[in-house]
């Protein structure tokens, strides 16, 4: 990913990103920054690039002729099948979040526009800009600083910018939460003594503890935060209630993922829940219901007014993924242009130790004895993986994965033997093992590395299974993996936008 900040101080954006982690990221070629001097576009002798504003007024303009000129420098280097943002940063535009630093991280090329005296002529903005983005709510003297903020958020999600040990350290989750206070030596400073229980060694006492200074923490200073973390709490506990068939919307509360879109509670008939996704946008949907025969309160789901409809206009991706879990609430959704994809069974690995690799592969990335190793797929793979694997009939949305560092290849003698990967909703799939390196545990030696990284991360490992799917099935019993009872249904509805458009969005997940 390639970061292009237009800016008058070109030094002051480029000394500070060069230094640190970023630094350490430009340097191996992980991602590329360069700052291009508006004030080199100039036209005018004195290198002035602005002007007194029409109508009057305080200050002075960034004239339209050097920033767009600064501008077509970028772009006419660029491929046309880049995808591109240009952001103008500025106190009047969307505020600054880490799903926002998220979105962005999708992108190929960034161009950062940094405005300085008064703001900058609008033609030029409306010409160029495709995102207007604010740091907080406050002035600063110049644009430069809030792009180096957004440059330094979106360079840590590229992979492999950060480390394994510092993306462990920063992006374990917590929820809606803030981090707990946090100690190292000595033991006493100030008079002030390490709180016991982190001394104790009592892993589960430690857990509960810092959760307990999370909430503690959260309510004090981000009352607006806790509020969120409260109402998700609460959905957290009614799904709860059928842990293995809502494990989607559990991990994506406890991942910190979850909006919740509704809530409504129908009384005896039971409480009905809509998330959605904060990265992926795909929808999920369900109604827990009370002690009631399951006939009678099928019909009463259907008829009631559900918040599916409240779904409308919230997606801004060109194909609408949603979940549910329930078979009865497929006509409604069809009434709303959804179309049922397929039905699966959610398969959950509940235990919290991680998986014995003895045998299976080697996790310095080294060759084991039965000749597998595994690591990341990267982009070579891509018309590989695609070739072979069994629904996705989007390459872009592999080609995302693999960017992602959300796929991994297991190889053998250096060809690629099988891969899996995380789906953009969280789940985990994308399993396929190539016809001639079946029944050498290639998928079992794939699925314990990935249930080991997201308990590693401390996270429940879970996937769906198409019903039917029965080499699947097999495997997930061999694994220890857990099954819910009940389906869930993926529906899809494509929305009136050219496809071309289409970003990550994707139908469904499978194992
Ligand atoms: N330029 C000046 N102030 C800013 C802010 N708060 N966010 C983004 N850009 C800015």
């Amino acid at each position: 990913m390639n970061f292009h900040i237009l800016t008058l101080f070109p030094e002051m954006v480029m000394q500070g990103l060069n230094t640190s982690i970023t630094g350490r990221a430009v340097q191996q070629n992980k991602i590329g920054i360069e700052a291009v001097n508006i004030r080199d576009f100039s036209r005018d002798k004195h290198g002035r690039v602005d002007d007194y504003t029409y109508g009057g007024g305080a200050g002075m303009l960034m004239q339209a002729q050097p920033v767009y000129d600064a501008y077509q420098s970028v772009a006419e280097k660029l491929s046309s099948e880049a995808r591109m943002r240009v952001i103008y940063v500025t106190p009047q535009g969307t505020p600054f979040t880490q799903s926002m630093a998220q979105e962005l991280a999708e992108s190929d090329e960034l161009v950062l526009l940094c405005g300085h005296y008064e703001g900058i002529d609008e033609r030029v903005l409306e010409e160029i800009v495709t995102d207007y983005v604010s740091i907080g709510d406050y002035v600063l003297t110049g644009g430069e600083l809030a792009a180096m903020v957004i440059v330094d958020a979106v360079a840590r999600l590229v992979p492999s910018v950060l480390h394994n040990e510092e993306s462990a350290q920063t992006e374990s989750f917590h929820g809606n939460l803030l981090e707990y206070p946090q100690y190292s030596r000595p033991v006493e400073w100030h008079g002030k003594k390490v709180p016991e229980v982190l001394l104790s060694g009592n892993q589960k006492n430690i857990d509960a503890w810092r959760n307990r200074e999370a909430v503690k923490r959260t309510r004090e200073r981000r009352p607006d935060l806790y509020e969120r973390y409260q109402e998700l709490s609460a959905c957290k506990e009614i799904l709860m209630q059928k842990k293995l068939h809502h494990m989607d919307m559990i991990e994506l509360i406890n991942r910190g993922r979850a909006i919740l879109v509704g809530r409504q509670d129908h009384g005896e008939k039971g409480t009905e829940i809509l998330l959605m996704d904060g990265e992926s946008h795909v929808f999920f949907h369900t109604w827990i219901g009370n002690d009631r025969k399951a006939d009678e309160s099928a019909a009463d789901r259907q008829s009631a007014e559900t918040i599916l409809r409240r779904m409308d206009g919230l997606c801004k991706y060109p194909v609408e993924v949603l979940s549910l879990h329930q078979r009865e609430f497929v006509p409604v959704a069809e009434e709303l242009g959804y179309g049922l994809d397929m039905e699966c069974l959610q398969a959950v690995y509940t235990r919290r130790e991680k998986l014995p690799i003895t045998g299976l592969y080697r996790t310095d990335g080294g060759v084991l004895e039965n000749g597998i190793s595994i690591r990341p797929l990267t982009m070579e793979h891509l018309d590989a993986a695609c070739a072979v694997y069994h629904t996705v009939d989007d390459p872009e949305y592999m080609r995302g994965r693999i960017a992602k560092g959300a796929m991994y290849g297991a190889f053998i003698d250096g060809q690629m033997a099988g891969f899996m990967g995380v789906h953009d909703e969280g789940s985990i799939g994308l399993l396929e093992v190539l016809p001639e390196y079946r029944r050498r545990h290639v998928a079992m030696a794939l699925e314990t590395y990935v249930f080991n990284r997201f308990i590693e991360q401390g996270m429940i490992p879970y996937g769906q299974i198409v019903v039917g799917n029965e080499a699947s099935g097999k495997l997930q019993e061999k694994m220890g993996v857990c099954f819910a009872k009940e389906h869930v249904f993926w529906l899809s509805k494509l929305r009136d936008w050219s496809l071309e458009e289409a970003t990550s969005a994707h139908v469904g997940g499978g194992l």
